[in-house]
């Protein structure tokens, strides 16, 4: 996983594709990252620089505007041709950890030919565990923070419905979750900040496309409306 941006290129691809596109997703994707390094940094063989880089670009697709299945393949277009092959990857995984194009919430936006380019890539992908690790963290994080599992997966299926692979998919992130805390030998609710009062005082995050951003600042730095310790783990 070296064909990836710096941490603070990437902050600034966040931060310019926040101001194209604003919604819940920017803050969502800070979330995503910050749980990626905190969990990686318990994790033997993971860096966890690379996994912060990883989840702050695996929604980089939301940048174009409104889209639903189709951020994947934009994320991965928009990544692909800077060199930044290893993040592009991400934003196609992050959607499936079961590997089936059809196994996700939401629907394919895109032309047939661009879901065959997603099911092929799939298929020639083997997943590692920062692959892993996003499709975990993606299912940790709200766009207030972080939260249950089982919160985020209400969460999304009550916005995008359900269909024959919801509860395969729920097990299989169910599976993540344990195969993580196997590695890392506790809890990984332990490890992140704000569970309890994200899953229990606030509501549910409605879309994420919708939901507006904190103050922004032109550095593409995190100091939004987040908790400090986000801006303690992120430094300039
Ligand atoms: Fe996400």
């Amino acid at each position: 996983m070296d064909a990836i941006p710096t941490r603070y290129e990437a902050e600034d691809l966040l931060y310019q594709s926040g101001q194209d596109n604003p919604g819940g997703w920017y803050d969502h994707s800070q979330y995503v990252a910050l749980g990626a390094e905190i969990i990686a940094s318990h994790h033997p063989q993971l860096d966890s620089n690379v996994a912060y880089i990883l989840g702050l670009l695996h929604d980089i697709g939301r940048r174009t505007g409104q889209s639903n299945m189709r951020h994947t393949i934009d994320g991965y277009r928009y990544l692909e041709p800077l060199g930044y092959s290893d993040s592009a990857r991400i934003c196609l995984t992050h959607s499936f950890p079961i590997k089936n194009v059809h196994a996700h919430a939401g629907v394919w936006d895109c032309p047939p030919e661009d879901v065959a380019f997603v099911a092929g890539f799939l298929a020639d992908t083997e997943y590692n565990d920062y692959d892993r690790l996003i499709q975990l963290c993606d299912a940790l994080a709200l766009p207030t923070g972080f939260c249950l599992i089982e919160k985020r997966l209400v969460d999304i299926s009550l916005r995008h419905g359900v269909n024959e692979y919801t509860i395969p998919r729920w097990q299989a992130t169910f599976d993540l979750q344990q195969y993580f805390e196997q590695i890392i030998g506790g809890s990984i609710y332990e490890l992140l900040p704000g569970i309890v009062e994200n899953t229990f005082s606030t509501p549910m995050s409605s879309d994420l496309h919708t939901l507006s951003t904190g103050p922004v600042t032109q550095n593409g730095q995190a100091d939004l409306a987040l908790p400090s310790f986000f801006e303690a783990a992120s430094p300039a």
